[in-house]
């Protein structure tokens, strides 16, 4: 892979990566599409990596399919599918871990202490062996977008990080391979986490300045379903993921509810009337 990737570079091309652990659906395959349009080449890694996973988390359960994946990328005109196995990217003797001080004591950080270093981790391995002069990462794992940006900033990586918006199913549910996970008739609880955003967002807009109000109201649609065990309901500033009380200011909302054997995340910006700064910034699309 660094090879090619040499190859390239010489010859003037510019490569894109698309991170991934497989299993692809729409919303990877729109990265890839972002990817395209931004350069020559086009690498996607296939990586289930075992490092982002703790104790008891869905390790070995994660839902694999490489050679539908394999078909599905070879349709998007992708040059390289970089599928390494856990000892070429963890040989004998491996130690070292990249960690983030702060990023990841919010959120999902908080019930997954490990996560994201071991996320950090494999992104800038995957950085160092596919070379790419731009990287794409989808913002429904928006803590996960800003740990790499951060890393790539505190650690002067030469590559742009691209942000790809949410894809969600017709009825609003965001896309995520851990979706096969739901059993039938789960649905219901599953989509609560898109409407208590949208209600949020509304409600934000409508005029809702106390993030508590907006988050109790979220609580609420959430446990409407009997089926969800909540993990967090958050409104955060969008770059420290500090918690906010007050949303006089384009801030995140995010949120991580277990459905059955699925932990599903999802999150929006909530852009107030007329706020100081331009909503535009946080370049959400709802
Ligand atoms: O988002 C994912 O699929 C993974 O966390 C990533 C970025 C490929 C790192 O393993």
């Amino acid at each position: 892979m660094q090879a090619q990737a040499d190859a390239w570079r010489r010859e003037g091309q510019h490569i894109a990566l698309v991170p991934t652990m497989g299993f692809l659906h729409a919303g990877h395959l729109s990265l890839v599409r972002l990817a395209r349009e931004r350069a020559d080449r086009v690498v996607v890694s296939i990586f289930v990596n075992p490092t982002q996973f703790g104790p008891g988390e869905d390790l070995e359960a994660y839902p694999r399919n490489p050679e539908r994946d394999r078909d599905l990328l070879e349709a998007e005109g992708v040059d390289v599918l970089f599928l390494p196995s856990t000892a070429e990217m963890y040989p004998e003797g491996y130690q070292t871990r990249v960690s983030l001080d702060r990023l990841p004591q919010h959120l999902c950080g908080v019930s997954r202490p490990i996560h994201f270093g071991g996320v950090a981790t494999v992104v800038i391995k995957l950085l160092h062996i596919a070379k790419p002069h731009l990287a794409v990462f989808g913002e429904k794992d928006y803590q996960q977008l800003l740990v790499v940006r951060r890393m790539v900033r505190d650690l002067n990586l030469d590559v742009e990080i691209v942000g790809g918006p949410t894809v969600r199913e017709a009825d609003g549910l965001a896309m995520s391979s851990r979706n096969a996970y739901l059993a039938e008739g789960q649905r219901p609880a599953a989509l609560t986490l898109s409407q208590a955003l949208a209600n949020a967002r509304k409600q934000v807009a409508e005029g809702e300045r106390q993030a508590a109000v907006v988050i109790a109201s979220a609580v609420a649609t959430i446990q409407s379903e009997a089926e969800t065990a909540i993990d967090y309901v958050k409104i955060c500033d969008p770059e420290t993921l500090e918690d906010i009380s007050e949303i006089d200011r384009p801030v995140r909302m995010a949120l991580a509810v277990r459905v059955g054997h699925s932990r599903l995340i999802d999150n929006t910006a909530l852009l107030p009337p007329n706020p100081s700064s331009s909503a535009s910034a946080q370049g959400e699309t709802p």
